[in-house]
């Protein structure tokens, strides 16, 4: 049984910073600290809903945590700047090392689902417009059970969508908090650090492999395999 890929989508294969060129005319040299304020606030909201058991899909999530920065930051943006970056939002660039990357790993074999918080369609849109969507073999949304990551649910659910079984489910994450929730359910988890800067939770977790680029995978999963 070759192993089962679930991609996260967002920070992951596609750079949710890609919003910065568009924010900089809008708030000058804060555009970085904008574009992490509001992605931080995103998966709060997200991780709150989920908690809340009060769900609205992740869309939501996006539009109004760019509200609360605009406020939060003192940007006071007006609905047309929002409205323009929202839509860029939908149509986010992937991160540089991801086509070759999905490329190598479909030739060899493996099964790979984009795995996200994001609706169906929201993220199908997203991987049309960066121009690989054509890698997956499905798309698994949270948004069908009307909860987020890391519910354990969640993962559980890609399990049953995909066919896999734990142990030849690897879900593969920039977000310390997806590989945990997904190691937690069971599956492999690969940590992606895609900053220098950027930390994993120091919990009772460790990622079965941790990679600096995705163009890595596949020799550390047949690393991993061929261990007893
Ligand atoms: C996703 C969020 C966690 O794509 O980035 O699921």
């Amino acid at each position: 049984m070759p192993s089962t890929l679930a991609f996260d989508v967002y920070g992951t294969l596609i750079d949710t910073h890609g919003v910065v060129s568009a924010l900089r005319p809008m708030v000058g040299d804060k555009a970085q600290a904008f574009s992490q304020a509001w992605r931080d606030k995103q998966l709060e909201y997200a991780f709150r809903r989920g908690l809340m058991q009060n769900y609205v899909d992740f869309a939501t999530c996006t539009r109004q945590a760019l509200d609360f920065t605009s406020t939060s930051s003192g940007a006071g943006l007006s609905d047309e700047q929002k409205l323009e970056l929202l839509a860029m939002y939908r149509r986010l660039p992937a991160f540089a090392d991801v086509r070759d990357a999905l490329a190598t790993l479909r030739d060899d074999g493996l099964r790979m689902y984009a795995f996200s918080n994001g609706s169906e369609a929201a993220v199908g849109a997203l991987l049309e417009a960066a121009g690989i969507a054509n890698f997956f073999v499905g798309i698994v949304s949270v948004d069908a059970l009307r909860s987020f990551k890391p519910n354990p649910a969640v993962y559980s659910y890609f399990l049953r969508r995909s066919g896999a079984v734990g142990a030849d489910a690897w879900l593969i994450s920039s977000n310390a908090f997806d590989v945990i929730g997904a190691m937690s359910s069971g599956m492999r988890g690969a940590w992606l650090q895609r900053s220098p800067d950027a930390i994993f939770d120091p919990w009772e977790f460790e990622p079965t492999v941790t990679l600096h680029s995705l163009a890595d995978l596949g020799q550390r999963i047949t690393d991993c395999q061929a261990r007893p």
